[in-house]
């Protein structure tokens, strides 16, 4: 396996030279997705090397049975996967009567891959010598249009260097696909038709249990130097799950022959008829024809750099890291749909099963708040309130909680828990507070307060009975205790009173409260309806009140910091600075009772508690706090060095801050966790974003208003990026010596910068000094 083998660029992801070792790795790196669709970067002619296929589609799992050593009650029975989706992109090809593939070609030179971030394709060339002597120069551009987003385009382009030569291409679709992880090695698809007419081709098939149909399709055009030869096919192979059509060319000498294949899915989530919407997807994009359709693609991705984009000067490795990062949340993830979210991995890998984590809540929404329409975040909120009766009966069928306590599944598809570790999915119920906190930082952004009356209120009704529920009053400390969990540090469970976990029940309690409060006094019919349906008596409200004004928070009044948890000084706390390199990552290194007996911290817990309430909490003690636990934590989630990165920042450990950037934003770029030919972290992306808005430039929103402290780590020369505050835009650019802020549009906007009051005109950008 290689590492750090991407050559720096700022707007590309660029590798040069074929390395059989690469593959799977650069297959993560350079995928591609539309939002709506995602393929990682497989090659499209045959392989017989190490490979990791992988087609998806939003939206679209599967429930596999649970498979565990020992079965605990509780557990979900069945939890739903990511699935590889048929294959749309593959083209066998024969050159004088070899099948192609690189693992056998004798030489192969120049190999070069792009991603290219700014106008959104991705493309491969080199020069290969097949065993029967042909020589061939290979030129391949693939992308996923973002405009028709079931469709995607590749135009593969053939020359044969040293002679003439036969070409046979065969492009198929095929619904006989497995995924990498099935517990039961069952196949997931069943084919239901297989058709062709011309150069169109389809496999409609489903998805067993879940019955979700797809339609498979293609249409092919074969070319010669760029001129179409309207060839039809001379030949089709079809079994059940498959059909490949056969064109032959003869190809002269220095001449360039190219199939452009048009390949996509349309799915019954949007579809009734997916066999006929699969025909007019090809017509659209044949009526563009595959000029205009790259133009388009060049236009959409242009559109979304233009809110998105952040620019570094004097640090292309740190420039193209942001880039990378920004460029795949928007592959995963455009907000224009509502039943779908954004998984750990995107659209590049099957790790991490299902779809929505707590990161989404947690990591995703400031990201999307700030770059995009407020509509966008909104839809990631109204995500949670559609399974709200999913997170309620998963309290109660499971786990024994009545009376509309909701908790929220650590892993889901379609609202159900996919997880199935007893310490995380009945244990790691921290997650249930990060939602009811994106709720509360979606109205402190945007200042849209209607999504609390309408859908948010119910959803924290449900979280603040879970809290109260979960809680148990402790004779011997007077107080209540929530015992039993697993905080966001991974590498702790089944703990007593995780500081962070007791923090933000209790404010979950109270911000319930209080918009109880708000809703009844501003929305009275909203909040008439709700109790209604709730059934929430005043009498419960007192009882939840006793439970978050008497929490127990346990402490260290010797260290002046809190307790990660009941017991945590009793361990023997020798630093990671201490730890012998060659014990890392522990996680894979230590057998996990002795991960568990030892101080370390996978990641950001007491300090995720301090990112989330800031304000409550002095700088004299998140110093404390923080100078205590980063020595201890050992960043083996990818969730972890943003926060850190954040937190250093506002410290003004600015060496520190600028590692944990460079980390976070090139974690996959340079695989630093060796394990990226599984697919990239796309959650943490958007931490590496917060990295740099909320870190470096100190954004935060306070009292309506925005508000920057801007730094510089010294290895740059300036950046700037944009916000989109309330539907107006303030782009922020920052040197050593100034910051400037512009805004768009016609109307004034205040704003605080390191702590004094500023308007800023449209047309009129102001810059403050850096001291
Ligand atoms: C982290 C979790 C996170 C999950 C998915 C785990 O390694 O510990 O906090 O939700 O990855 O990103």
């Amino acid at each position: 396996m290689n590492q750090d083998y991407i050559k720096p660029d700022n707007w590309s992801i660029i590798e040069e030279g074929f390395d059989t070792e690469s593959v799977k790795s650069s297959e993560s790196l350079f995928s591609i997705g539309n939002g709506a669709m995602g393929q990682r970067a497989n090659f499209e002619e045959n392989y017989t090397g190490e490979t990791f296929q992988g087609s998806y589609i939003a939206g679209i799992y599967y429930p596999d049975k649970t498979k565990v050593g020992w079965w605990k009650n509780g557990y979900p029975e069945y939890f739903a996967k990511v699935l590889n989706a048929p294959n749309w992109i593959g083209i066998e090809i024969e050159i004088n009567d070899e099948t192609f593939d690189l693992n056998t070609c004798t030489e192969i030179k120049n190999f070069r891959r792009e991603l290219n971030m700014k106008e959104g394709w991705y493309s491969r060339s080199f020069e290969a010598k097949l065993k029967n002597g042909t020589e061939i120069a290979v030129n391949v551009v693939r992308f996923l249009a973002l405009d028709l987003d079931e469709v995607g385009i590749i135009n593969y382009e053939i020359t044969p260097l040293n002679k003439d030569a036969k070409i046979v291409y065969k492009p198929y679709i095929d619904a006989g696909v497995t995924n990498e992880d099935a517990n039961w090695d069952e196949k997931f698809w069943e084919p239901l038709e297989v058709k062709h007419t011309g150069n169109e081709a389809f496999v409609t098939a489903q998805t067993f249990k879940t019955h979700f149909k797809v339609t498979t399709f293609m249409q092919n055009s074969i070319l010669e130097n760029g001129k179409n030869l309207n060839l039809s096919p001379t030949n089709f192979n079809t079994t059940t799950d498959k059909i490949q059509s056969i064109y032959a060319a003869i190809v002269a000498q220095g001449k360039t022959s190219s199939i452009q294949k048009i390949g996509g899915y349309t799915v019954s989530l949007n579809h009734t008829n997916t066999q006929a919407a699969a025909e007019k997807a090809i017509q659209a994009a044949l009526a563009l024809g595959y000029d205009q359709l790259l133009e388009d693609q060049k236009e959409a991705w242009s559109k979304i750099w233009e809110m998105s984009d952040i620019t570094i000067e004097g640090d292309v490795k740190a420039q193209q890291g942001i880039r990378f990062n920004i460029f795949q949340l928007n592959q995963t993830y455009l907000g224009k749909d509502s039943r779908l979210n954004i998984g750990p991995k995107g659209f590049t890998g099957e790790k991490y099963g299902g779809s929505t984590y707590w990161d989404t809540e947690a990591y995703c929404i400031p990201f999307y708040m700030a770059t995009k329409d407020q509509q966008v975040a909104r839809n990631l909120l109204t995500y949670r309130y559609n399974q709200l009766d999913k997170a309620i009966e998963n309290a109660q069928n499971n786990l024994g909680f009545k009376n509309g306590a909701a908790l929220y599944p650590m892993v889901t598809m379609n609202g159900e828990e996919c997880h199935n570790e007893w310490e995380i999915t009945h244990e790691e119920i921290h997650r249930n507070g990060a939602i009811a906190f994106a709720i509360f930082n979606y109205y402190r952004f945007t200042g849209d307060y209607s999504y609390i009356p309408e859908k948010g209120l119910e959803v924290l009704i449900g979280i603040a009975r879970f809290w109260h529920q979960r809680a148990n009053f402790s004779k011997d400390k007077n107080q209540y205790v929530i015992l039993g969990v697993t905080g966001p540090n991974e590498y702790e469970n089944n703990i007593n009173n995780n500081f962070y976990t007791n923090y933000i029940a209790k404010w979950c309690i109270d911000y319930t409260y209080e918009q109880l409060q708000r809703v009844s006094l501003e929305f009275p019919s909203d909040h008439k309806r709700i109790i209604e349906k709730t059934k929430l008596a005043e009498s419960e409200l007192k009882e939840w009140k006793k439970v978050a004004d008497n929490m127990y928070f346990p402490v260290s009044k010797e260290l002046g910091v809190y307790l990660q948890q009941d017991g945590f000084l009793d361990k023997d706390l020798v630093p990671v600075k201490d730890l012998d390199p060659a014990q890392r990552p522990i996680n894979q290194k230590w057998s996990w009772d002795r991960v568990l007996r030892s101080p370390y911290i996978k990641q950001a817990d007491v300090l995720q508690c301090f990112y989330f309430f800031e304000e409550h909490f002095t700088k004299e003690e998140l110093k404390r706090n923080f100078e205590f636990y980063e020595s201890f934590t050992v960043h083996e989630s990818s969730l972890s060095p943003c926060v850190h990165s954040i937190q250093a920042a506002s410290l003004d450990k600015m060496e520190m801050a600028y590692t944990f950037y460079l980390r976070t934003s090139r974690l996959d770029l340079d695989d630093y966790n060796k394990e990226v030919e599984e697919g990239c972290h796309i959650t943490s992306m958007a931490g590496t974003w917060m990295s740099i808005v909320e870190g470096f430039g100190g954004m935060r929103v306070k009292n309506d208003t925005l508000n920057f402290s801007p730094k510089i780590p010294k290895e740059w020369e300036g950046y700037s990026f944009k916000i989109n505050f309330r539907n107006q835009i303030i782009k922020v650019a920052i040197t050593h010596i100034e910051t400037t802020f512009s805004v768009d549009g016609t109307t004034d906007l205040a704003i605080v910068v390191n702590g004094k009051n500023i308007t800023v005109s449209p047309n009129s950008p102001i810059a403050v000094s850096q001291n």
